[in-house]
């Protein structure tokens, strides 16, 4: 191990606040704290029986052959068979699987196991009607309504891989992920709600499609029932033509199949099709379903507040919480429609016990105020997640005290992707908790923090993130990209995988992220982290976002800039400014103190609701900006430029 000094990124920020499970909550819980002791094959073998159906017994654990892992090998199953019929099989067709609520106020369904299975087996023989069989490529192009999951399944059922494009992407990012994978039918809806709203799905598929020539078929669910363009032949009605509920055998899949491609958006280079497959991700996926949320599939209601489109949504809104038997809560809509309350309400109507969610949402709601939460009862809690971006440890007391009354734990859950299933997160009833720490990896995961040479740096310094063994659900490649696969993931040191995550590993062992490594910026030789000057920023009361990045600097070879939105909608002034900077000095240290700080309304972030830091860096060095192509709303960033070029504060 080499001494402090090999480390990759310097670290300024100490956290020191505690949060020991409870008693009560480690009697209970699914994880006891043995789980780390058992070995890495007898846990994934083990694992692999107790929370999957094979109608073929796997006859060796796993083959690694680096860069390529297969899991499970020579065991046959279907996901879908274990996602929905063996539930109803086993008498619980009469559970709810989704309780689901539409943006329209008053919307709401409640999805049964046994009504799921029926709806499944009518999808997916409406599919086998345009010709899918195993093998066919599907698209699925939907908003956050019960048949995408449904969809989903249909094709996991057919053994037909999907990819699902998130239903805020433009026609040309639908038509490149359906060009790259081949697709042959698209499953898509008339139009989305959102904010109250249309969203016109059918009008940009119809775009999407005309530059998509391996397309042949759509299916198209009506949802608000506005009149769209149906083209003859090509496209299909869901209910015409999902009406046939006879049976349909799920297709018996080899453990390495193709169960789904999805797209990861670099900055600016053409989407990476993430290959996953069936045996390993099901496994994966299921096992950190059950032992991170402490899933009681009979009492819980647990509610994973992301979308479908993202791979949050795939491994812990269908895949994960379907194999273990939950019951989930879906919702369509924006958290403020038609106010701000909405979750909360949606918490208190279906006495949600588990909520999973990501810091962007979190820090919305700081910014909104803690009175919107205080008008419900959210005594039903009992568990919370955050997953997507580095927690800053002031959204997470935040999160710990106005939501979680003081009495959840938080899983702050480290993954990607790529890698399929959590990787690094607290196991609740086990692990002492630290704002802004994922803490763990999971149980026969490999992490480490490595310097630039790829050598493990010591406890307290920060490096980057890689892991050394395989773990089932990791992504098995980059479709029809070896290359790239092997230059993104595997060419900074052998046989190890390079996440593109700094992090860094307390004296207890636990792991703190410390974002993207393109995000990382050299002040006067030292390498700072973005996150670590954010969350000394959202550390002041009146802040309620933050986002760093740096510009080149004559003195220091890069200096700070800070963008700044403060809470309850305030407007920046001088003095603000220097109580900011001076703020950090104390927090972090003087050399993390911000040049310029940029107040503004809000900040770019992708669709997913990650900080975009890259046009930061643009808008902070006064170029003009790269490819704003992924940005939930771009004018957020012609605003910044405005603001930027008004408000600098130089030294
Ligand atoms: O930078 C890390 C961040 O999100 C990246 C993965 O993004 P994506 O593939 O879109 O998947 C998001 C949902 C799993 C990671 O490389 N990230 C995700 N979770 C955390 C995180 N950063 C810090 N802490 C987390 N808990």
């Amino acid at each position: 191990m080499s001494s402090d000094s090999g480390q990759a990124i310097d670290t300024l920020f100490q956290e020191e606040r505690r949060y020991p499970p409870s008693a009560a909550f480690s009697a209970a819980a699914n994880a006891k704290p043995d789980i780390y002791d058992e070995a890495f094959e007898s846990f994934w073998e083990r694992e692999a029986h107790e929370r999957v159906t094979w109608f073929e017994p796997f006859t060796s654990l796993y083959e690694w052959n680096p860069p390529y892992a297969k899991w499970y090998l020579g065991g046959k199953l279907n996901v879908a068979y274990n996602c929905v019929d063996r539930h109803v099989e086993a008498g619980r067709g009469d559970r709810v699987a989704y309780y689901w609520e539409g943006e329209p106020v008053g919307d709401r369904r409640a999805i049964t196991y046994a009504e799921l299975q029926d709806e499944v087996v009518r999808c997916a023989n409406a599919l086998k009607a345009l010709g899918v069989g195993k093998g066919t490529a599907v698209g699925i192009y939907m908003g956050m309504v019960p048949e995408a999951p449904i969809a989903m399944l249909a094709c996991a059922r057919l053994g037909a891989p999907h990819t699902v494009v998130f239903g805020g992407f433009s026609a040309d990012s639908l038509a490149d992920r359906l060009n790259d994978m081949g697709c042959e039918v698209l499953i898509t809806q008339d139009e989305a709600y959102r904010r109250g709203n249309p969203v016109p799905l059918k009008t940009t598929a119809d775009e999407a499609l005309a530059a998509a020539p391996s397309v042949r078929k759509t299916l198209v669910l009506r949802r608000t029932g506005n009149p769209v363009p149906m083209t003859d032949g090509r496209d299909h009605w869901w209910h015409e033509l999902a009406t046939d509920g006879s049976p349909c055998a799920p297709e018996p899949m080899d453990s390495e199949d193709l169960l789904y491609l999805l797209y990861t958006s670099g900055t600016t280079a053409k989407p990476k099709g993430i290959v996953h497959t069936t045996g390993g991700y099901l496994v994966g996926v299921a096992t950190t379903h059950n032992y991170i949320f402490d899933l009681k599939p009979e009492n819980d209601v647990y509610w994973c507040a992301a979308d479908v489109g993202w791979v949050t949504g795939h491994s812990y809104i269908v895949y994960g919480p379907l194999c273990n038997g939950a019951t989930s809560v879906m919702y369509e809509g924006t958290p403020d429609f038609p106010d701000k309350d909405r979750w909360w309400e949606i918490i208190e109507r279906y006495g949600v016990t588990i909520l999973y969610t990501a810091p962007t949402a979190i820090r919305a709601h700081m910014k909104w105020g803690p009175q919107y939460a205080a008008k419900h009862d959210l005594s039903t809690l009992r568990l919370l997640g955050s997953v997507g971006e580095p927690i800053n440890p002031e959204a997470w007391v935040w999160y710990h005290e106005h939501i979680g009354g003081e009495r959840c734990p938080i899983v702050d859950t480290w993954w990607q992707t790529e890698t399929g299933m959590v990787l690094i997160s607290p196991l609740p009833g086990i692990t002492t908790t630290k704002p802004g720490s994922a803490t763990r990896p999971f149980p026969g995961v490999d992490a480490a923090v490595y310097s630039e040479e790829g050598n493990e740096v010591g406890p307290g310094g920060g490096g980057y993130l890689v892991l050394r063994k395989p773990w089932p659900a990791m992504l098995r490649g980059v479709y029809g990209d070896d290359q790239r696969f092997r230059d993104t993931y595997w060419s900074k040191y052998p046989n190890t995988y390079f996440a593109g995550d700094g992090a860094r590993i307390d004296h207890d062992g636990d792991f703190w992220l410390l974002g993207r490594v393109d995000d990382v910026m050299n002040v006067s030789g030292h390498r700072i982290s973005t996150i670590e000057v954010e969350s000394a920023l959202v550390d002041h009361r009146d802040v309620a976002e933050a986002a760093v990045a740096a510009r080149a600097d004559a003195l220091t070879g890069q200096a700070i800039v800070a963008f700044v939105t403060l809470k309850g909608g305030v407007e920046g002034s001088v003095e603000k400014l220097e109580e900011l900077r001076n703020h950090v000095a104390e927090k972090i240290g003087p050399i993390a103190k911000p040049a310029n700080i940029v107040f503004t309304p809000e900040l770019p972030k992708t669709r997913s609701g990650k900080i975009m830091r890259r046009l930061l860096r643009d808008v902070a060095e006064n170029r003009p900006l790269g490819d704003t192509t992924t940005l939930a709303d771009p004018s957020v960033v012609a605003e910044l430029q405005d603001r930027g070029a008004a408000e600098t504060h130089d030294d």
